[in-house]
């Protein structure tokens, strides 16, 4: 990292004072003082050539034409070809990256002849065909005291909240439970999906909407099916510039996911990223550049960063050691008026040389809109963990920093999305990336 710094701050000496004197400032002064020396050199250059009606378009054929793009399934395979045709067209070197996930689980639960909307936890086991019908058992939080001799061959009805979603469900399994309902403790538009985070059960485990939890108390029995769909795949697209004429060039990413959960038609949650890192591709085509830039989009990131985590795990240490950046753009299209910043999250809340590429670029492009902030959630953290500097680009309500109430719902829609905040975060992610790749005689110039 310390070399590829000195690197920037060596231009940023050229550009002020056209002598190269060696910087005895700290790391982060020259990572200042060199994105500040440049950035007039990119403005307006990337951020007047962004297209937000083409973005728009991106966002419409994923989450409208397609829709839902559940890891492992067809679609998710569809929105991964059309992605890598669109980087072909933008001169990229494309390839697909395919990796196996876990058992995808699909299920539903019947009431009385009634079907509820239910969500099963990643990690449970299946049903058999027929499914599990059996009494149910109110289990209060699901401690281990919550359960008598009664609970044996029961569904357990079980309130989120005191322990982890997985304690439950063991202590259920423990008490000879045949199987697990955990309902919301709070207004939901879906289903509660609980995490088992990593674990598995040897029980069936669904989440419910508070409401209907609270309903399943006053009935007898009930009826789960759930049906795992075994030796599934997902993939990552990637496409590469190289460098031209650079031998072992530094490398920056950009980077989004393109699957989504369940019936969300995931057009914020995350088309929009991807609609930016498809333009972003499009308007650097022909940009001198002495950095490579890999444009990647990931799958299987909503089960758990299972496509990010598997790319950065097969790059070798040289690979490694050449990486500079990970710009990562998750959620950057909401409509939603409280969510009026944007959001640069570091894995460590720090001012790597993401925020400081990013801050230049918002003050240089007169769009003061940006805050950090210490956040994980999404593909940005692997790369963090890999030693490269990170960060996810989001909007989101200052002060709360809440999201869109229809996020992870199947109102995550088109109409959700506006094209102005599309424009904004293209513009900005867009100049940082050029101020970082440019060439630098060209800087100097
Ligand atoms: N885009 C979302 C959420 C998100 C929220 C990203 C805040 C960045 C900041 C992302 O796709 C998501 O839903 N992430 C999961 C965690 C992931 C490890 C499965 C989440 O936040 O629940
Ligand atoms: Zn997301």
């Amino acid at each position: 990292m310390k070399k590829k710094l000195m690197v920037l701050g060596m231009s940023a000496a050229i550009v002020m004072g056209g002598v190269f004197l060696p910087s005895s400032d700290g790391m982060a002064n020259a990572v200042q003082a060199a994105s500040e020396g440049i950035h007039s050199q990119s403005e307006g250059k990337i951020a007047k050539k962004f297209n937000e009606n083409r973005a728009y378009q991106t966002i419409y054929h994923l989450s409208e034409t397609i829709g839902p793009r559940v890891t492992g399934t067809q679609a998710e395979k569809k929105s991964a070809a059309f992605i890598a045709s669109q980087m072909k067209k933008s001169n990229l070197k494309v390839s697909t990256q395919t990796f196996s996930i876990p058992d995808r689980l699909e299920g539903t639960l019947t009431v009385r002849g009634n079907e509820l909307p239910a969500r099963p936890a990643s990690g449970s086991a299946p049903t058999s065909d027929k499914g599990l019908t059996a009494p149910l058992y109110d289990a209060g939080l699901g401690l281990p005291g919550d359960f008598t001799e009664e609970a044996k061959g029961k569904i357990a009805v079980i309130l989120r909240g005191d322990l982890s979603f997985y304690e439950k469900a063991k202590n259920a399994e423990n008490a000879g439970a045949a199987g697990v309902i955990i309902y919301n403790n709070v207004d939901s538009l879906v289903p509660l999906t609980p995490n088992l985070s990593g674990n598995t059960t040897g029980i069936p485990v669904v989440g419910v909407k508070k409401e209907d939890g609270e309903n399943l108390l006053t009935e007898q029995e009930a009826t789960l099916k759930l049906k795992s769909f075994p030796n599934q795949t997902s993939q990552n697209v990637i496409g590469v510039r190289k460098a031209k004429g650079v031998k072992h060039p530094d490398i920056v990413y950009v980077t989004s996911h393109y699957d989504s959960v369940p019936e969300a038609p995931g057009a914020n949650d995350n088309a929009s990223g991807t609609s930016v890192v498809l333009e972003l591709a499009r308007i650097t085509k022909n940009i001198p550049a002495d950095k490579e830039i890999r444009f990647i989009t990931f799958g299987a990131e909503e089960i758990g960063l299972v496509g990010s985590r598997y790319y950065v795990s097969k790059l070798s240490n040289r690979e490694i050691e050449r990486s500079t950046a990970n710009f990562n753009l998750d959620m950057v299209g909401t409509s939603w008026e409280n969510a009026s910043q944007l959001y640069i999250n570091t894995p460590d809340g720090s001012e790597n040389l993401i925020w400081q590429l990013s801050k230049n670029a918002a003050t240089s492009i007169g769009k003061n809109v940006l805050s950090l902030r210490k956040g994980g959630s999404s593909d940005h953290v692997p790369f963090y963990e890999a030693g490269i500097d990170s960060a996810n680009f989001i909007w989101m309500e200052p002060g709360t920093e809440s999201l869109e109430p229809w996020y992870h719902t199947p109102f995550d829609t088109i109409e959700h999305i506006s094209k102005d905040r599309l424009k904004t975060a293209g513009q900005i992610a867009g100049t940082a990336v050029y101020d970082l790749v440019e060439k630098e005689e060209r800087r100097a110039q």
